[in-house]
C-alpha cells in the first residue's frame, strides 16, 4: 500500500479537503470534508484567519472520515491573476548517440519557462503540448527517439506572487505542507474529462461562486486557460435584488427553478418570502428567467469571447463540460448550448474508486481533480518559507481519535 494523498480546494464559497490511497483499483477515495469559505473573494484570499479556519475544519472533517491524518496536500489556485500563454523551445540533444532522454526533455521544458516575466509573477505550470524531434511535428513522448533537435510547444501559466503566497500561508498556518499548487481548471478537467475529448477539442467550463474558470483542450493537451470573476454569487444577487428577498431565499430559488421550468412543468408562479420574511410574494417564472437568463448568459459569452480571442481560428471543438456549482443551475446546458453552438453536459468527477456517490458531484470536480493531477506528478512545487507543524497536526489529530 502506497501513501495517502490529499487535495484541499479553496473555493470562493467551500473549502473542500478530499484524502486519497493509492491502491490497486486506482485512486481510492477515503475521506471528503467541507466547510464554508469566508475568507476567499472571487478566488482569491481576502481574510487570512477565515481561510485557515475553513481549511483546517475540511481537513479535520476528512481526516475523520477517512481515519488517517493529513499531510501533504495539493491545493489549487484561481483567480483573476492568473494569466496563460503558449512557447515554444529548443535544445540540442546532450548525448552522443543523438538519442532524446528525459534530461533532455527537461532542459527543453526549462527553457520553455524562459519568458519576460515581471518580479511580482511566477510560474505555475509548463505544460508541454507536442514535441517535435528533428523536424517531425506532433510527437507525444519523445524520449529514445533518435534525433538531434529537440523542441517543444509549451502553455505556460502565471500567478501573481503575493495572491499565491497568502494561499500557501494559510495552507501552512492550518498545520499542513503544499505538496504542489495546481491551476484550478486543469485539476477539474483532470477528473471530469475523457481523454477521447481532450482529443478532440473540448471546452471546460468550472462555474463556482466567484469564478469561472476555463480550460480549452485540443489534440490532447491544453491550448488555453484563463478565469473570469463571475461564479454563481452574483446570479444569487441578482434574484435577492431583483425579486427583494433574503440571500438565503434567492439561493433556493436559484436552485430549484434556475434558469428552466423546473421538472419540465408548465410555466407558473412559485411563491417567496419578502425581505422581512414575514410574508410572501408570488413570483412567476418568466420573472425569474428575466433576471437569471441574461447574467448566465453574460458569462457563458465573456468566456466564448475569451476563447475565440485566444485560440487558433480553425480550432475544432466538439463540446463543451460545464462543472462546479454553477453547472448544476436548472437550465444551464440549453443557454450553453446555444451560446457556444456545441454539445454540452454536465461533468462530474470520475477516474476514482471509493466514495464515488459522494464525490460524484460537479463542485467536487476541483479537489477530486487535485488528487488525480497531484499523483500523476504534475502537480508545481512553489517553495516558500515553511514552518514545520506537521507533528503537532498528528498529534492533535490522534488525541481527537481518543476522545
Ligand atoms: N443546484 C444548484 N443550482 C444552481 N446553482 C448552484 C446549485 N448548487 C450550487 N450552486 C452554486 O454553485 C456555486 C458554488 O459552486 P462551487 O462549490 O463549485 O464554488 P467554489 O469552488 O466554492 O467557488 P470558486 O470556484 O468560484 O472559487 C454557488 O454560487 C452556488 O449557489
Ligand atoms: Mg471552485
Amino acid at each position: 500500500m502506497r501513501g495517502t494523498v490529499a487535495g484541499l480546494d479553496i473555493g470562493t464559497t467551500k473549502t473542500c479537503a478530499v484524502v486519497a490511497i493509492e491502491s490497486a483499483q486506482g485512486l481510492e477515495v477515503l475521506g471528503v470534508g467541507e466547510a464554508p469559505s469566508r475568507g476567499m473573494r472571487k478566488g482569491v484570499v481576502v481574510d487570512l484567519e477565515e481561510t485557515i479556519k475553513a481549511i483546517e475544519a475540511a481537513t479535520e472533517q476528512a481526516e475523520r472520515m477517512a481515519g488517517v491524518p493529513v499531510q501533504d496536500v495539493y491545493v489549487g489556485i484561481t483567480g483573476d491573476h492568473i494569466r496563460s500563454t503558449n512557447n515554444r523551445a529548443v535544445v540540442a540533444t546532450a548525448n552522443d548517440s543523438r538519442e532524446v532522454g528525459e534530461v533532455d526533455v527537461r532542459r527543453v521544458v526549462d527553457a520553455s519557462k524562459l519568458i519576460n516575466l515581471p518580479a511580482d509573477r511566477q510560474i505555475i505550470h509548463a505544460l508541454p503540448r507536442y514535441f517535435t524531434v528533428d523536424g517531425q511535428e506532433g510527437v507525444d513522448d519523445p524520449v529514445g527517439m533518435a534525433g538531434g533537435r529537440l523542441e517543444v510547444d509549451t502553455h505556460i501559466i502565471t500567478g501573481g506572487q503575493t495572491f499565491i503566497t497568502n494561499v500557501l500561508k494559510c495552507v501552512h498556518r492550518a498545520g499542513l505542507e503544499a505538496a504542489g499548487v495546481v491551476f484550478e481548471p486543469l485539476a477539474s478537467s483532470a477528473s471530469t474529462l475523457l481523454p477521447e475529448e481532450r482529443q478532440v477539442g473540448v471546452v471546460l467550463l468550472d462555474i463556482g461562486g466567484g469564478t469561472t474558470d476555463i480550460a480549452v483542450y485540443s489534440l490532447g493537451s491544453a491550448i488555453y486557460t484563463a478565469t473570469i470573476p463571475i461564479g454563481g454569487s452574483v446570479l444569487t444577487s441578482d434574484i435577492s435584488l431583483g425579486l427583494k428577498t433574503s440571500r438565503d431565499e434567492a439561493e433556493a430559488v436559484k436552485r430549484q427553478y434556475g434558469a428552466g421550468v423546473r421538472d419540465n412543468q408548465s410555466e407558473g408562479t412559485f411563491s417567496v418570502r419578502t425581505l422581512d420574511g414575514h410574508a410572501s410574494k408570488s413570483v412567476s417564472t418568466a420573472e425569474l428567467r428575466a433576471i437569471v437568463v441574461p447574467r448566465v448568459l453574460e458569462t457563458l459569452r465573456v468566456a466564448r469571447q475569451k476563447i475565440i480571442e485566444n485560440v487558433p481560428r480553425d480550432l475544432v471543438l466538439g463540446e463543451v463540460v460545464l462543472t462546479g456549482g454553477g453547472s448544476l443551475l436548472p437550465g444551464i446546458a440549453a443557454i450553453a448550448e446555444d451560446v457556444f453552438g456545441l454539445p454540452v453536459r454536465v461533468g462530474v468527477p470520475k477516474h476514482v474508486v471509493g466514495l464515488t456517490e459522494t464525490v460524484a458531484q460537479p463542485q467536487y470536480a476541483t479537489a477530486i481533480g487535485l488528487l488525480l493531477f497531484g499523483v500523476n506528478g504534475h502537480g508545481t512545487m512553489i517553495e516558500t518559507s515553511r514552518r514545520r507543524t506537521l507533528g503537532n497536526r498528528i498529534r492533535k489529530f490522534v488525541a481527537d481519535l481518543w476522545n
